[in-house]
This record gives structure tokens, C-alpha cells and sequence, in this order.
């Protein structure tokens, strides 16, 4: 994982260049008709074919725009069928706008699943004392409060805490409806699109206790 400063450092000089691609690619390449289905935040390992996956990190990850989430998604509005996101909006600083986007680039009836750590099961681990259902990432903590700091804020790389409550205002703030909170891994309401090859990027550990929350919705169709 890469130092605090040293990820401010690359988001200084990157984060121009970025917006510029960002922009170029949202109005010149961007498609505008097909089955448009947007993967953001691939990381190193969970590139998805078939998807245009969207990262800013573009020396360890692998993808296909390369782009700041926080300038917005890099597509015209209304033109994509499905938007995956996988441990990704807790390093935001603007889930309002996150969402705002999402809800423009998807078509009318377009899906979302989005998901992070889950803060509703790790308050309820916390006060239970079940340091065994936290791991020790990144720091090597021993005690359940240890343990719990870790998996809320992840040594400062995490800028929220994901609630089912909250995931639902924000979606519904956006506009969304049908919203659902999902089991990683294993349970959608649009096998079509979260299809055998998202679920295999998934892992969870316990799933009668949930590591990642999860919520699935669907955009109005007018
Ligand atoms: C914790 S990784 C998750 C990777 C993968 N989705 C998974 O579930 O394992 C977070 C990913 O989001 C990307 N990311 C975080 N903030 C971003 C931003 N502002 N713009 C674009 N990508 C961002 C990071 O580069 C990284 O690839």
C-alpha cells in the first residue's frame, strides 16, 4: 500500500492530467449507443473484460480510462446499462456527487452495485468485544478497539462509514429506487449484468456476518 504522502504526492501532479484525459475521454471517445457497462476502481486484480473499467491508478492496476472519480464519471449521460463499484466509495470525499454521477451515466432502468466495508457490522462486532472477526490489515492490531479503527478508517485511506441507512439516503438523494441491500458474492437482483464473473471478484470470509455492505438499485425509467 502506498505511504499517505506519497499518494497525495502522485494525486497532486496526476490529478491535472487526469481531468484532462477524463474530460477528453467523457466527449470525444466515450460510447454513446451498446450495452455500456462501467467497472470503477479495478485496483491491481479485479479487472473486469466486457466492462471499460475506470481507475486513477494506472502503474500497479490495470484499466481502460484513466481517470479521477472525484472530477465525476468519464461518460455522456444516460449511455450506460450497469455500474459496478467494489471497495471503492469509502476513498471519496464526495458521496453526494458520487452518486449524482452515477445516476447521469446510467441509461433509464440502468443498474448499480456498489459496496464497501461494512460500518453497521463492524459497530456491532465492536460492542460484541469479536476481535477475531477483524483482521490485522494494514496495522498489526491485537485489541478489538485496534482492530476496529483499522477497519473503519484503514491507516487514513478511508473517508467514511458505509451504514445500510446511509448508503439508502445517498442513493435515494441521487434518485434511485428498488434499492436493496445485498450478500456479497453471492445474491443479486440482476444476475444479467452481476454475473458469474463480478460475484468471483468478491470474498467474504463470513457471510452470515458481512465484511463488505453491499447495495444494489436501478435509476428510474423516467
Ligand atoms: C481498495 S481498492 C479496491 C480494488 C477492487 N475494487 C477490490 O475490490 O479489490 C480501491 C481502488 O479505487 C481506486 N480509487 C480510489 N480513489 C479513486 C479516485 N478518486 N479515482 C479513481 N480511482 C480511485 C484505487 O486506485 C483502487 O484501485
Amino acid at each position: 500500500m502506498l505511504s499517505r504522502q506519497a499518494k497525495a504526492a502522485f494525486y497532486v501532479v496526476a490529478s491535472p492530467l487526469m481531468r484532462v484525459n477524463g474530460w477528453a475521454y467523457r466527449h470525444i471517445w466515450a460510447p454513446r449507443t451498446g450495452d455500456l457497462r462501467v467497472h470503477v476502481g479495478p485496483g491491481q486484480r479485479n479487472y473486469l473484460p466486457g466492462w471499460i473499467n475506470v481507475d486513477a491508478n494506472m502503474f500497479t492496476g490495470k484499466c481502460d480510462v484513466w481517470a479521477n472519480l472525484e472530477d465525476g464519471l468519464p461518460f455522456r449521460d444516460s449511455t450506460a446499462d450497469a455500474v459496478y463499484s467494489h471497495h471503492v466509495v469509502e476513498h471519496l470525499p464526495n458521496l453526494d456527487f458520487h452518486f449524482a454521477e452515477i445516476f447521469r451515466v446510467l441509461k433509464p432502468g440502468g443498474v448499480f452495485r456498489v459496496g464497501g466495508p461494512n460500518g453497521d457490522m463492524a459497530a456491532r462486532k465492536y460492542i460484541e468485544g469479536n476481535g477475531d472477526w477483524f483482521s490485522d490489515f494494514p496495522v498489526k492490531r491485537s485489541s478489538v478497539g485496534g482492530r476496529y479503527e483499522n477497519f473503519i478508517y484503514c491507516r487514513g485511506e478511508h473517508l467514511t462509514i458505509l451504514t445500510p441507512s446511509f448508503m439508502k439516503e445517498l442513493a435515494t438523494t441521487a434518485g434511485f429506487v428498488d434499492l436493496v441491500i445485498v450478500s456479497p458474492k453471492s445474491q443479486t437482483n440482476y444476475p444479467q449484468k452481476f454475473d458469474a464473473a463480478v460475484m468471483a471478484l468478491e470474498y467474504e470470509s463470513t457471510p452470515e456476518a458481512p465484511h463488505t455492505l453491499l447495495m444494489e438499485g436501478r435509476k428510474p425509467l423516467r
